[in-house]
């Protein structure tokens, strides 16, 4: 268990002596294993296979991967290194598609790079930087969330939005182990999250350690505890938000707002400014990530079928379903694309 004093103990990502340490996300809970990478390369093919999962996770191991980059093209070459760096960046971006934190912390690094006097040290800060501010964000929002609970509840989430998707602590979760704290969560609901299991394994794990009452409930009972007016809230991160307030989060986020929006459920999603991808119009302009037909026909070892397969990893709930849009920067209601325009801009009133 984890006691409040020690409650940023649990971390996904750690920079230590030179190289980047990531909790295998695969094997948990079963295994409590970290990973040491030592090239760019390697982390991007632990972020494409989801070693490192979830939108702010993604993209701070991609900034940790740009100081990797740099440090091996500076020691080969160190008067190009600031032009041989870019192919590395450019896999970095591909590993995976619709976070839009990956490419929000990869243009914060060629930020740093285009200054003629920067220096590879310089790129380390800067990615400690980006990593203790996902930190200090997700504890904002924590805070802003948990006011806006109202009466002492049950909620339900869905994925992995904790400490193990982010720097650390948590956005959706952050707002659940704030809730709990002050007395306004008495239990939380989390879903299964099929084909990956991200509720099933990272969010029970994660909430059996800080103590808080969990029951986890398979993807197709959501809509039953809903009915049965079990829960006043459900509350989620997001891997993407466009301009006029869509947000794009793991499948099965979007029937979850359709059945809360029917049964006068709120329905509350919570990421930092880095989310935003204010150059994505609406959701349909978000890219979807499609993953392979094999992790829906495998259950344990078994093989169930062959057959065909559609496996969306994320979907895409409108605005007009979303009660409100918790970020470090305020939480806004009923979001739209006047009023996230104006949480962006330098008038910000949120
Ligand atoms: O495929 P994943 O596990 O990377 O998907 C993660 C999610 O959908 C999370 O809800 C989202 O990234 C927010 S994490 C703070």
């Amino acid at each position: 268990m984890i006691h409040k004093n020690e409650e940023d103990r649990l971390r996904a990502i750690i920079w230590r002596e030179g190289a980047l340490e990531v909790l295998d996300q695969r094997l948990l809970p079963n295994e409590v294993c970290y990973r040491r990478l030592s090239t760019s390369a390697e982390v991007v093919r632990s972020i494409r296979n989801m070693v490192v999962r979830g939108a702010p996770a993604i993209g701070i191991t991609a900034a940790y991967g740009v100081v990797l980059a740099a440090e091996s093209r500076y020691s080969e070459t160190p008067d190009r290194w600031r032009n041989l760096i870019d192919e590395d960046i450019e896999m970095l971006a591909k590993s995976r598609p619709t976070a839009i934190n990956l490419h929000w912390a990869l243009q914060r690094m060629k930020k740093v790079i285009a200054v003629p006097t920067s220096t590879v040290g310089r790129l380390l800060k800067e990615a400690i930087a980006i990593h203790n501010e996902d930190i200090i964000s997700n504890k904002c929002m924590g805070r802003l969330g948990a006011a806006l609970l109202g009466q002492r509840s049950a909620v339900l989430t869905h994925c992995n939005a904790g400490a193990l998707a982010t720097g650390g602590y948590g956005t959706a979760l952050g707002v659940i182990r704030a809730g709990y704290a002050s007395g306004l969560i008495e239990q939380v609901y989390v879903s299964e999250t099929r084909p990956w299991l991200q509720g099933a394994r990272l969010t029970l794990w994660e909430l059996v350690q800080y103590g808080i009452p969990v029951k986890l409930l398979v993807d197709a009972a959501a809509g039953a505890l809903m009915r049965m007016n079990m829960i006043r809230w459900v509350i989620v991160g997001a891997d993407r938000i466009a301009a006029n307030g869509d947000v794009a989060n793991k499948i099965g986020t979007y029937q979850l707002a359709v059945a809360a929006r029917y049964h006068d459920v709120g329905f509350m999603v919570v990421a930092p400014t880095s989310t935003f991808d204010m150059h994505s119009k609406a959701g349909a302009n978000i890219p979807i990530e499609q993953r392979s037909r094999d992790e829906l026909f495998t259950i344990g070892c078994q093989i169930i079928a062959e057959a065909g397969a559609w496996n969306p990893c994320f979907d895409v709930t409108p605005a007009e379903l979303i009660s409100v849009l918790v970020t470090e920067q305020g939480a806004v209601s009923e979001p739209n694309a006047e009023k996230i325009a104006l949480l962006m801009s330098e008038k910000n009133p949120y």
